[in-house]
C-alpha cells in the first residue's frame, strides 16, 4: 500500500497535518503556553518536512525506505498533537476539569515530536552527507541494524565512489553475521543499489564489493528470488563477459551459489547463455582443438596450460590469449571488451586465474546438477572437451569441479536420452576424451574424492557403451574390491546400470563382470556392508540378483553359492518384515 503514494504525498501528509496543528494552537483557548511550546516543535517539523520535499523532488535517485518510514510516523505523531491542541479551544468549566489530564498529555505529545524532529534530522543529514551518518535515528533506537542498514544503503545509492565500495563493504559484516540482517538488507531495499554498483562497473573495486555484498546476502532461496525479480541475472552475466578478472570471480562465485539454491536461477542463467563465458573463461589457457582419435590409445593432448608461459615474457601470452578469445568469442558473443581483457591478462596474477578457473567450474557443475537445458548448452559449446582436458591436466579443486561438472552432466543424460545421444555419442572425440579421462581418474587416482565421482558418471553413461565393453567394465569390477568400502559400493552402483533391465547390452555385460572375476570381490562387499550399511548392501544384493538373472548357469556363481546367499537375505528380509 506504502509503495503505491509517491514520496511527495508521503511527505505531504504530515506537512498538512502541520498546518493544522499550528492553525488549532493559535486559536487555543486554554493552555495557551503549552500550545505555543508544540506549536514551536511543529513549527521546526514542517520546515523539516518541506526541506525534505525539496531534496527528493530534485534528487532522482533518491533512498526511499527511511523517508517513508519516517514520514508515516512523523505523521501519526502530528496526528496525536493536533487531537491533544483541538482539546484546548474549549474554555469555562470544561476547561478546568480538561486541564488536570492535560499536563501529562503535553508532555508525551512533546516527547514524540521530538523523537519526529530528531528522526527529521537524521534523515536530512543523511541525504545532505550522501549516506554516511551512522548515529541512530530515534525511531531505531530499538534496532540500530535498521538505521545502519539504511545509511549504507543510502550511500551506495547515493555517495561518491569510494564511500559507496565502503558501504558495500559494511553490508557484507553486518550480512555475515546472521540471517536476521540479510533479511532487513533485502527488506529495505539493498538489492537494486548494490546490483547498479555492480553493472555500472565504476571500478574494480566497487564490482567486487557488490558482488561480495550480493553473494552475503542470497544465502537462501527467497533471497535469491528477490535478486532473480529484480532482474539481476542479465546484469550478472553482461558483467560476467566483459570484466577484469578479480571482477569475473567475485561474480562466478555468485552465479555459482545462486545455481546451487535455486533451479529457478538455473534456468534464467541458461536463458541468457551464461555457460558461454563460463565455459570460455575455463578454457582461456587451453587449446581445445578435438584431437583425432587413436585406436587404442588415450586421447588427450595439447593442453596448454598458462603456468607454463609465465615468465617467458608477455608476448607469448598475448598471443595465446588473442587466440583463444578469438577462437572462443566466434560465436558473436563478444561484446567488445577483448582488447582490454587480453590487456589485463598479461598482467593477472597465475593465483587470480586459478581462482576464476576454479569458481568457474564451480558454477557449472551446480548450473548443470539436474539441469538439461544448461547440462545441453556445455555439451553444446566445447565444454566437454575442455572438462577433459582439465580433468587431465589439473589437480586440487579445479580437477575436483570439473570432474563434478562431468558428473552432472553424465547424470542429466542418463535421464535424458537426447542429451545422451547428442553428447555422449561413442565415437565422437569429446565423449571419448571425457570417458577416457573418468577411466583414468577411476583406476589411477588413488583419492576417493575423486574416484567416486567419476565411477557415478561411468554408472550414469552405462547405456551408452557397446556390449563386450572390457575397457569399461574391467576396472569397475576390478573396484569392487577396493580397500574403501564407499568407492567398492559406487563399482557395485555403476555396475548394477549395465546389467539392469534397461541396459540393451545386460546379458553381455554381466558375463564381462563375471570374467573378470567380479563374483568374489562381489560376495565379500556383500559380507562387509552387511549390518554396518544396510544401503550399499542392498545394492551389491541387486547386481547379484542381476547377474543370477542374465547368466544363472554361471559357474562362477555356483562356486560362490550365489543362490544360497540369496535365499538367505530373503529368509532374513521375511524375519524382518515379520518383527
Ligand atoms: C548525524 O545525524 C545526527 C542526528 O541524528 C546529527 O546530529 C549529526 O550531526 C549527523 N552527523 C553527520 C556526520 O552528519
Ligand atoms: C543465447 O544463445 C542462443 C543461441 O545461441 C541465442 O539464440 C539467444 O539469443 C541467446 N540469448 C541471450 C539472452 O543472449
Amino acid at each position: 500500500m506504502d509503495d503505491e503514494k509517491t514520496l511527495q504525498e508521503e511527505l505531504c501528509l504530515p506537512i498538512l497535518l502541520a498546518d493544522r496543528v499550528l492553525k488549532s494552537a493559535h486559536e487555543a483557548e486554554s493552555s495557551k503556553l503549552e500550545c505555543a511550546d508544540l506549536a514551536h516543535q511543529v513549527d521546526r517539523l514542517s520546515q523539516m518536512l518541506r526541506s525534505a520535499v525539496r531534496i527528493a523532488a530534485a534528487s532522482p535517485s533518491l533512498y526511499e525506505r527511511p523517508v517513508r518510514r519516517i514520514a508515516a510516523d512523523v505523521a501519526k505523531n502530528l496526528d496525536r498533537a493536533l487531537t491533544l491542541v483541538r482539546k484546548c479551544k474549549h474554555s469555562g468549566v470544561l476547561r478546568q476539569v480538561f486541564s488536570i489530564t492535560t499536563a501529562a498529555d503535553f508532555r508525551k505529545v512533546s516527547s514524540l515530536l521530538e523523537s519526529s524532529i530528531g528522526d527529521m534530522k537524521w534523515l536530512l543529514s543523511v541525504f545532505e552527507s550522501d549516506g554516511a551518518n551512522l548515529s541512530l535515528p530515534p525511531i531505531a533506537s530499538n534496532d540500530p541494524i535498521l538505521s545502519w542498514v539504511w545509511s549504507y544503503i543510502a550511500t551506495i545509492q547515493m555517495g561518491q565512489l569510494r564511500d559507496r565500495v565502503e558501504a558495500a563493504s559494511s553490508l557484507v559484516s553486518l550480512a555475515r553475521d546472521n540471517d536476521r540482517n540479510k533479511k532487513i538488507i533485502v527488506d529495505e531495499g539493498g538489492v537494486t543499489p548494490l546490483l547498479k554498483l555492480l553493472k555500472e562497473g565504476s571500478s574494480a573495486e566497487a564490482q567486487i564489493a557488490a558482488a561480495n555484498a550480493l553473494f552475503h546476502i542470497a544465502t537462501d532461496q527467497e533471497r535469491v528470488r528477490t535478486v532473480i525479480e529484480l532482474n539481476g541475472i542479465p546484469m550478472i552475466v553482461s558483467v560476467l563477459g566483459d570484466s577484469p578478472m578479480r571482477v569475473q570471480a567475485a561474480v562466478v562465485r555468485l552465479v555459482a551459489e545462486m545455481a546451487e539454491l535455486d533451479p529457478i536461477a538455473q534456468v534464467d542463467f541458461a536463458r541468457e547463455n551464461v555457460t558461454r563465458p563460463l565455459v570460455s573463461l575455463l578454457a582461456m589457457d587451453t587449446v581445445l582443438d578435438e584431437p583425432k582419435p587413436q585406436p587404442g590409445k588415450p586421447s588427450i593432448h595439447s593442453l596448454v596450460i598458462n603456468k607454463e608461459l609465465v615468465g617467458k615474457g608477455a608476448n607469448s601470452s598475448t598471443r595465446l590469449g588473442s587466440f583463444s578469445s578469438n577462437h572462443y568469442h566466434s560465436d558473436g558473443s563478444s561484446r567488445g571488451g577483448h582488447y582490454r581483457k587480453d590487456r589485463e591478462r598479461e598482467v593477472e596474477s597465475p593465483e587470480v586465474k586459478l581462482n576464476l578457473k576454479v569458481g568457474c567450474a564451480e558454477a557449472l557443475w551446480k548450473l548443470c546438477r539436474a539441469c538439461l537445458l544448461n547440462s545441453r548448452k556445455v555439451t553444446e559449446t566445447k565444454g566437454l572437451i575442455c572438462l577433459a582436458k582439465i580433468v587431465h591436466k589439473e589437480v586440487g579443486e579445479l580437477q575436483l569441479n570439473c570432474l563434478m561438472t562431468v558428473m552432472e552432466i553424465a547424470a542429466v543424460a542418463e535421464s535424458n536420452p537426447e542429451l545422451r545421444r547428442s553428447a555422449f555419442k561413442p565415437n565422437s572425440p569429446a565423449a571419448k576424451a571425457v570417458v577416457d579421462q573418468l577411466m583414468r581418474v577411476i583406476q589411477e587416482e588413488g583419492n576417493p574424492d575423486l574416484q567416486i565421482p567419476a565411477i557415478k558418471a561411468i554408472g550414469s553413461l552405462a547405456r551408452t557403451f557397446a556390449a563386450r565393453e572390457t575397457r569399461i567394465v574391467g576396472p569397475l569390477v576390478a573396484r569392487l574390491g577396493n580397500v574403501n568400502v564407499d568407492v567398492a559400493t559406487e563399482a557395485a552402483i555403476a555396475l548394477g546400470k549395465f546389467v539392469c533391465l534397461e541396459n540393451f547390452n545386460r546379458v553381455e555385460h554381466s558375463k564381462t563382470i563375471i570374467e573378470f572375476n567380479g563374483v568374489p570381490s562381489l560376495m565379500r562387499l556383500l559380507k562387509a556392508t552387511d549390518r554396518t550399511n544396510e544401503l550399499a548392501h542392498l545394492h551389491c544384493l541387486e547386481l547379484l540378483c542381476y547377474l543370477a538373472l542374465h547368466v544363472g548357469n554361471s559357474k562362477a556363481l555356483e562356486q560362490a553359492q550365489v543362490l544360497s546367499t540369496l535365499e538367505g537375505e530373503l529368509v532374513l528380509l521375511w524375519h524382518k518384515i515379520q518383527i
